[in-house]
């Protein structure tokens, strides 16, 4: 059993894509055990991306995910860490398979819609991040 970090990014709030990425991630069987809209930080979102600093589109990548709230979901399963990235698509939306939420939803790799966790130690530096008060899993 593992337990992953899925973001909507602020494209996907302003677009009202909260329930139907919601939706995949329930359909899968995978279960919902944190969920909040939030106004993330500027240390929290730079905490999230500490391993893009010093990138290109590290400051570029920080503004977008404080322009808006973001749903923050802390999902679990069997092999949810896989499952949800395989679900959410390549980075580049261009390059992510129809039947994925980028690739369905998404055109822009700035605005690729969701964040998920890359790794089993991803997944738990991100949701102790996020959802430092524990989540209900
Ligand atoms: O989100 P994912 O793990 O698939 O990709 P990443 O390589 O960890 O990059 C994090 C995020 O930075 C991406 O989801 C994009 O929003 C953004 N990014 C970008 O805007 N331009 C790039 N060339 C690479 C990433
Ligand atoms: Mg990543």
């Amino acid at each position: 059993m593992e337990t992953t970090l899925v973001l909507i990014k602020p494209g996907g709030v302003q677009r009202n894509l909260i329930g139907e990425i919601t939706r995949r991630v329930e359909a899968r069987q995978l279960k919902v055990v944190g969920l909040k809209l939030v106004n993330a930080s500027r240390a929290t979102v730079e905490e999230h991306y500490a391993e893009h600093k010093g990138k290109g589109f590290f400051e570029d990548v920080v503004n977008y995910l404080c322009s808006g709230p973001v749903v923050a979901m802390a999902v679990q399963g069997t092999n949810a860490i896989k499952a949800i990235r395989t679900m959410m698509g390549a980075t580049n939306p261009l390059e992510a398979t129809p039947g994925t939420v980028r690739g369905d939803f998404a055109l822009t790799i700035d605005d690729n819609l969701t964040h998920s966790s890359s790794d089993p130690e991803a997944a738990g530096r991100e949701l102790t991040l996020w959802f430092p008060e524990g989540t209900v899993g």
